[in-house]
């Protein structure tokens, strides 16, 4: 599995805690910025996770602005992108049982780094159940 990370200035931190986390476990997240606590717009780290995700380069993306809920909606407008907020460990689990996210989105001023790193372990470790989901996906997936 590709992970690929990006975040605006409020996620900045808790992404390269991210980095290093996954570090000690042997996998290289791919990176696509931010690089420092500059001020930047999370849209555009949205749309840089579309790409990645789109284009094969990665294959699960884990997103973080200061909430979560900004770059949520963003990523959210890309046609085949279905990000998730984790805002829970039960929705952790979820989101990957039902929704089959593959983008995980955190709130690096809203949420504890373990409880980040917890609800990464959780979500990986659930499988999509299929079935009347995929249908959902589908539907969702064809649009307004
Ligand atoms: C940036 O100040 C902040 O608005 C952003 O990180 C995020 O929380 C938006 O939803």
């Amino acid at each position: 599995m590709k992970i690929a990370i990006a975040a605006d200035h409020g996620g900045f931190q808790l992404k390269e805690n991210f980095k290093k986390y996954y570090e000690k476990q042997g996998i290289d997240l791919i990176d696509l910025g931010t690089t420092d606590e500059t001020s930047v717009d999370y849209p555009d780290y949205a749309a840089k996770m579309a790409e990645a995700i789109k284009s094969g380069q990665a294959t699960l993306g884990i997103l973080i602005c200061g909430t979560g809920i900004g770059i949520s909606i963003a990523a959210n407008r890309y046609h085949g992108i279905r990000a998730a907020l984790l805002y829970s460990d039960d929705v952790a689990r979820l989101a990957h049982e039902h929704n089959n996210a593959n983008v995980v989105v955190f709130g690096g001023r809203t949420m504890t780094e373990s409880e980040c790193f917890r609800r990464m372990d959780i979500f990986l470790q659930a499988k999509f159940e299929g079935g009347r989901h995929e249908r959902r996906l589908e539907k969702i997936e064809q649009g307004c």
